[in-house]
């Protein structure tokens, strides 16, 4: 099988993250900060080796400021929850994920007002737009680093000072890109990181972090769970403490513990390596297909300004129709429809239908990557009768 669905979740693993899948359920499954036997403890350890290795990554000020979470989705919802209350604005753009328009949607029944700003053709967000719609109550900017749909690079950079001169937080949605674009807290001045375990990273499904910079503080942000932590258990609130204050229940310990040993091996190969060689698969996949009669490249024209991520449409063809001839004709694995990003298809002209959306990943080859322009042109080929 040719996977070119790593948007998703990156697959296949290193095989250092299957093996210490079983081995630490097997040998140091304890419960981490619980009890205070050996082996809890050596779990916590595990624990805190994969915080302080997301922390240096990310430029993090500090490593209790990385909240592990079970995906990005739940990140997003930590911080959008965390940080808004009734009587709050947020700003948001037409390019985010369900992740974050669905809670803010809800969030709009609880007194949160919302304005989403729109993005051009190629899925680019203005930061001009983004001021323009500030007002004196905004407490939040929330953008995606990079589009799911298209993988359009948003300019974060921009968009902090903006919120920083208005005294907002700027939280990124770094799904996409976690991993796979270097993406440095402090320098780019994002507020609260939202990442993925399971996609660039490499590490399992069940694994995310909300990282918070020095701006946020604990009095800013609401506790959106509360329960057992493992000290201070004759108060009735949550510890003030963190990383413990947002980290209530039994953590994803064996998830974690895979994704510290992902980290382990991306950092063997180079975090810039990586990243370097999903661009490089997909330039070689977007020269194949930009100018093939019927074939509609999504993508942002400067390649300088997107990620891993190629979305096409064809004549003739329904996405989801073309995507499982895909994968039962050639053996393709990719994804199709709206992507859970419906404004963004919309932005990009792709709405109802949305797209074919083809994501490589490291493990993606040039032969793999020529199997598939073969594949999406044979299609293109085809007699538009086939799609009825
Ligand atoms: N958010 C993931 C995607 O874009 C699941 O496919």
């Amino acid at each position: 099988m040719i996977y070119l669905d790593n948007a998703a979740t990156s697959w296949p693993k290193p095989e250092l993250v299957y093996e210490t899948l079983g081995s630490f359920l097997r040998h140091s499954g304890a419960n981490p900060g619980r009890s205070g036997h050996r082996m809890a403890v050596s779990a916590a350890g595990t624990i805190d080796r994969t915080r302080a290795r997301l922390a240096a990554l990310f430029n993090a000020p500090a490593p209790e400021r990385v909240i592990f979470t079970l995906n990005a989705t739940d990140a997003l919802n930590f911080a959008l929850k965390g940080v808004l209350s009734a009587g709050d604005h947020a700003v948001s753009t037409m390019m985010e994920h369900n992740s974050v328009r669905r809670p803010l949607r809800a969030m709009e029944a609880q007194g949160v007002a919302t304005t989403k700003v729109p993005a051009n053709p190629e899925g680019f967000v203005s930061p001009d737009d983004i001021r323009e719609a500030l007002r004196p109550n905004t407490q939040l900017i929330a953008l995606t680093h990079a589009s799911n749909v298209n993988g359009a690079l948003q300019p974060i950079a921009d968009v902090a000072e903006i919120a920083r001169d208005h005294g907002a937080l700027l939280l990124v949605d770094g799904a996409q890109t976690a991993g796979t674009v270097q993406i440095d807290m402090a320098h780019l001045g994002i507020d609260l990181l939202a990442i993925p375990g399971h996609k660039a990273l490499m590490g399992p499904p069940g694994t995310g972090a909300l990282l918070l910079g020095d701006r946020v503080d604990l009095d800013e942000l609401n506790t959106v769970r509360e329960g057992g932590t493992g000290g201070n258990s004759e108060e009735d609130t949550q510890p003030r403490e963190l990383p413990a204050r947002y980290e209530a229940g039994t953590h994803n310990t064996v998830g974690i513990a895979a994704l510290g040993a992902a980290l382990d091996v991306l950092s063997d190969i180079g975090f810039d390596e990586a990243g370097q060689h999903e661009l490089d698969m997909t330039f070689r996949l977007i020269e194949g297909l930009v100018g093939q009669e019927g074939v509609n490249v999504l993508n942002p024209n400067d390649t300088s300004r997107h990620v891993a991520v190629v979305s096409i449409t064809v004549d003739g063809w329904e996405p989801a129709e073309f995507g499982a001839t895909l994968d039962s004709a050639f053996d393709i694995a990719c994804r199709t429809g709206l992507h859970c990003a419906p404004e963004a298809c919309q932005a990009l002209g792709a709405f109802p239908l949305g797209t074919i959306r083809l994501s490589p990943g490291y493990w993606t080859t040039p032969d793999e990557i020529d199997q598939a322009v073969h594949a999406v042109r044979e299609l293109a080929r085809a007699p538009l009768g086939m799609t009825t």
